[in-house]
């Protein structure tokens, strides 16, 4: 293909986190309230001027961003049912950039909604749905039956002039990992069809509802846990190979909780339904109170973990995981500013992962897992270490690199993973479209409006790359993928939402209003 040339300053009391007001979804069916909710929504994000500006004269990349997104379309018997990964004919080495991927269609999927074509979104909701249906094997080792594949791809015999369809569970993924991710995507999504298109029909489904159950099955059953949050084993999401995101990594935390208030919503009263719903409005609870807690981090935070004391018996200790002050790292002492917070990697025994993950800190806003305080310090640091998280490109996946002898205990000498490079440390423009709903919902258009401004200098001269390396993000990954789709999709998706605010109903799920605060608008609103 030619390429063209050219602080936070409260805490949030424990009682106001807690007091997640879950318990009214065990009485009455959600849905309708959220059909709702999003007029109110569209009345609550009004259109400041800034957005208007630009809806007159398309930016020319706009354009050729939608004839890319079409070309990677994929039909299955005549049927547009996802997008391929990647459209790079000049790259020697297909490997499995040429399958859609559950994770990859997400943007793809709301660019289409957004822009009224909902049958390729529909399409690849039922067909996901059959493929979660099969027998999934690695070796000799049966898969649970919820799981969701990580990626498909349509066969198509010419001669005998049919379609068939090869999934991916995980068994031939490099590294054998589980899309954990998969699952929760697919519910999230389906919840997106639902609102934007006001057909319930879908999701109410026997076989929507069913698929949703199984998902859940997987994540809501009882074990050893001693914690609400979701154990996982390493590269079993986007950052999808060896990284040090084992235990409970903060990108699986965010959509597992996304995912659970997106199933409250559609799930039927129903005598099998109800079973579930009760069970998500505890997990909920618990998950929330963990989250908000535990994963937080800002300096009155880190100060506080700075002084610990360790070596804690029994229920009175402040110190719950027994995290050694020496395991803090010497850059987020410089990295934290005394206004602004984030939710750190992971937290396990002993282990606090500090570094920045730009996933799950979005998906922590839009699905409302951060309080409004801590969405509003999310954007106050992105704000504050602009250069470190955005650079020259937007936006980093994971904040700092890690380099050295580190690295090759944790990536295991990974040479795709050199430092900020693809997952460690690189610049992926597809979170561009987080980014931007992130901005719309705590009503700061203005920095999504800066990273727009940085993606439209570059993304196109640059064929569409799938991520940038550098510190800075200047230089085109070493191994990216050109014309990655949702490099793609992800602009187009952040371009339609800035330009409409209230498609960020669709992927965004408000506070419960009985506790939710006043909205304090920031300061740079007006910049
Ligand atoms: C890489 C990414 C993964 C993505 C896939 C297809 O493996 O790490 O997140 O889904 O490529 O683009």
């Amino acid at each position: 293909m030619e390429c063209p040339k050219e602080p936070l300053e409260s805490q949030c009391s424990l009682s106001e986190m807690d007091d997640f007001d879950l318990t009214r979804a065990l009485d009455k069916p959600r849905l309708k309230i959220e059909m709702k909710r999003s007029f109110d929504e569209r009345s609550f994000v009004d259109t400041p001027l800034s957005y208007v500006r630009n809806s007159f004269e398309p930016h020319p990349m706009v354009a050729e961003a939608w004839e890319a997104l079409r070309r990677s379309m994929v039909f299955f018997r005549g049927q547009p049912v996802g997008t391929i990964a990647a459209y790079d004919h000049a790259s020697e080495e297909v490997l499995n950039y040429d399958q859609v991927f559950v994770r990859d269609f997400v943007p793809s999927a709301l660019a289409f909604l957004m822009n009224g074509e909902p049958d390729i979104v529909k399409n690849f909701l039922l067909k996901t749905l059959q493929l979660q249906g099969w027998e999934k094997r690695v070796d000799r080792f049966k898969l649970g039956e919820g799981v969701m594949p990580a990626s498909f791809k349509v066969l198509h015999d010419p001669v005998r002039k049919t379609d068939t369809i090869v999934a991916d569970f995980g068994e031939s993924a490099i590294g054998r990992v589980a899309p954990v991710d998969s699952g929760f995507w697919w519910i999230i999504l389906l919840r997106a069809y639902t609102k934007s298109t006001g057909d319930l029909t879908l999701s109410e489904t026997p076989e929507c509802q069913r698929g949703i159950r199984l998902i859940l099955s997987l994540c809501l059953s009882e074990g050893f846990d001693t914690f609400p949050t979701l154990l996982c084993a390493d590269g079993c999401s986007m950052v999808d190979r060896r990284m040090g995101v084992y235990g409970y990594p903060i990108e699986i935390q965010a959509l597992f909780f996304m995912a659970l208030r997106s199933a409250l919503s559609m799930l039927k009263h129903d005598e099998e339904g109800r079973e579930f719903i009760e069970k998500i409005v505890k997990r909920l609870h618990a998950l929330s109170f963990h989250m908000r807690n535990y994963f937080w981090l800002d300096f009155q935070q880190l100060n506080d973990i700075y002084r610990y004391k360790t070596e804690e018996y029994s229920h009175t200790a402040v110190n719950k995981f027994n995290v050694m002050p020496d395991s803090i790292p010497d850059w987020v002492f410089d990295f934290m500013p005394l206004r602004g917070g984030y939710f750190v990697g992971n937290v396990s025994p002993a282990r606090m992962d500090f570094r920045w993950f730009s996933l799950g800190n979005c998906v922590a806003i839009l699905s409302s897992l951060a309080t409004p305080d801590q969405s509003m310090a999310i954007m106050d640091l992105l704000e504050h270490r602009w250069e470190e998280l955005v650079g020259e490109m937007p936006l980093k996946i994971c904040y700092p690199c890690i380099e050295s002898h580190e690295w090759r205990i944790v990536t295991g000498c990974d040479p795709k993973n050199t430092r900020w490079s693809y997952h460690n440390g690189g610049s992926w423009p597809v979170l561009l479209w987080m980014l931007t709903a992130a901005c719309i919902k705590t009503g700061r258009p203005q920095i999504a409006r800066r990273a727009i401004d940085l993606i439209e200098s570059r993304l196109h001269r640059d064929c569409w790359p799938e991520y940038y390396d550098g510190k800075l993000g200047r230089y085109v990954g070493k191994q990216a993928r050109k014309y990655q789709t949702w490099s793609i999709a992800g602009y187009l998706v952040a371009k339609m939402m800035l330009e409409d605010p209230s498609h960020i109903g669709m992927i965004s799920l408000e506070e419960d209003k009985q506790m939710k605060p006043v909205l304090k608008r920031s300061a740079s609103w007006t910049c």
